[in-house]
């Protein structure tokens, strides 16, 4: 019987190899992932290359010209102009990919060729969506690192599980494979080296699975992880963590965030006081020579004014400055200011005259319960928030 040879999808893949300054690489490791892909697959490799210095994307032009064609197995070179850094060189590839199963990796031969058919087998067998290749669990482990990478490398992925909840043993993996479909509705940021931990923190109900490979320091030319690289990690990290958190939603507990808020408020207060004193000394004597009771005036218009934006924008996070909305805010909060002040003004005299309270100490005690009123008050019903929500 004749069979027709009809291929599955699953079994185009495109290889992402991402490369800068690899002349001494590039075409060993095109031959090696050539040599190591399994029978009855057809890849696309695609390299993307940041306009190297040292001609790596033209070393694989002039290879490409003189190959013949192999049906099988396809190069491409991506060519950007600058370099700007791996994940971005690593999302540019992706989108050119035409295979429905992607694998990344270096260019420098620290992820081994021979692991690729182990990730895809495991995309295909356990039916997972990502396969990692993994340093950090059994059987796993990098050769010829120094201890202070291996710190480096460690403290890094320390971070990444902790701090964004993350499972996989080895998220900081620059070599892995995942079925395309899995990020076609993500927008990736692609900061800095570490695109998979992207993927990790943004995918949903996904399944993982890691293999494990030696990675090997490579032998030929040099590695460009610097400062920068570091940097962005951290960068990344932050804007991971917040991914999917807005301001609102970041702390539960309802005692904590009407806490939280209060502080704000204070410290908005305490920023009035400073205001309200430079406004009032400059006007009486620095930029004009004003009256000094009406340069006071002016000073706590000054502060009534900074203390509402701040407290509108940064307090209650309300960034709707439409006018007539923001005016009839402003007018209540000034309002309640006032208030707060006749509060003050009432209790010093109680604390100082009936109770005996010495000055400072009714001063601070006025003050505070002022400014909690003020806060109560201006929560309610100038923002129009839930007394606790
Ligand atoms: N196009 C492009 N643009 N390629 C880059 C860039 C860039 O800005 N920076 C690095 N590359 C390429 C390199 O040519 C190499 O193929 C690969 O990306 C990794 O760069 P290395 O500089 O060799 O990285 P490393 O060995 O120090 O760091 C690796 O460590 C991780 C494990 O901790 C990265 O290779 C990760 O992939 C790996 O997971
Ligand atoms: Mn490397």
């Amino acid at each position: 019987m004749v069979g027709i040879l009809v291929k599955n999808p699953n079994d185009q893949i495109s290889i992402i190899i991402p490369t800068y300054n690899e002349s001494q690489n590039i075409l060993n490791i095109l031959k090696s992932i050539k040599n190591n892909l399994p029978k009855n697959i057809s890849a696309q490799a695609i390299v993307v290359d940041d306009n190297s210095p040292d001609g790596t994307g033209k070393i694989v032009d002039d290879y490409l010209k003189n190959l013949k064609k192999i049906t099988d197995y396809t190069i491409e070179v991506i060519h950007r102009k600058t370099k700007d850094g791996l994940g971005s060189a690593i999302l540019k590839g992706i989108q050119q990919a035409k295979g429905d199963m992607i694998v990344v990796m270096d260019s420098d031969f620290s992820h081994p060729p021979q692991i690729i058919p182990k990730l895809i087998d495991s995309i295909k067998k356990y039916e997972c969506d990502i396969a990692v290749a993994s340093r950090y669990i059994k059987g796993g482990k990098i050769e010829n690192w120094s201890v202070k990478r291996k710190l480096i490398s460690k403290f890094a992925t320390i971070i990444a599980k902790k701090g964004l909840g993350i499972e996989t043993k080895d998220p900081m993996s620059g070599f892995f494979a995942f079925k395309k479909n899995i990020i076609k509705e993500l927008n990736i940021d692609a900061i800095g080296y570490k695109i998979l931990l992207e993927i990790l923190v943004k995918t949903k109900n996904i399944t993982i699975k890691e293999i494990p490979y030696t990675f090997q320091d490579r032998e030929l030319g040099s590695s460009k992880l610097g400062i920068k690289t570091i940097l962005d990690y951290y960068k990344s990290v932050w804007k991971l963590y917040r991914y999917g958190k807005p301001l609102e939603k970041q702390e539960k507990r309802s005692s904590v965030k009407f806490l939280s808020k209060a502080a704000r408020f204070y410290t908005v207060g305490a920023s009035g006081f400073a205001v309200n004193y430079l406004v009032s000394l400059s006007f009486a004597g620095g930029i004009s020579d004003m009256w000094y009771l009406h340069a006071n005036v002016i000073g706590i218009i000054a502060s009534i004014t900074s203390n509402f934006i701040l407290n509108k924008a940064w307090t209650f996070g309300d960034r709707d400055f439409r006018l007539k909305k923001t005016i009839s805010q402003y007018g209540k909060f000034a309002m309640f200011s006032s208030l707060g002040a006749l509060v003050q003004l009432g209790m010093v005299y109680l604390l100082v005259d009936s109770a005996e309270i010495s000055y400072p100490l009714a001063l601070i005690l006025a003050v505070m319960t002022a400014a909690f009123g003020n806060f109560v008050l201006n929560k309610k019903w100038t923002f129009k928030e839930k007394l606790v929500s």
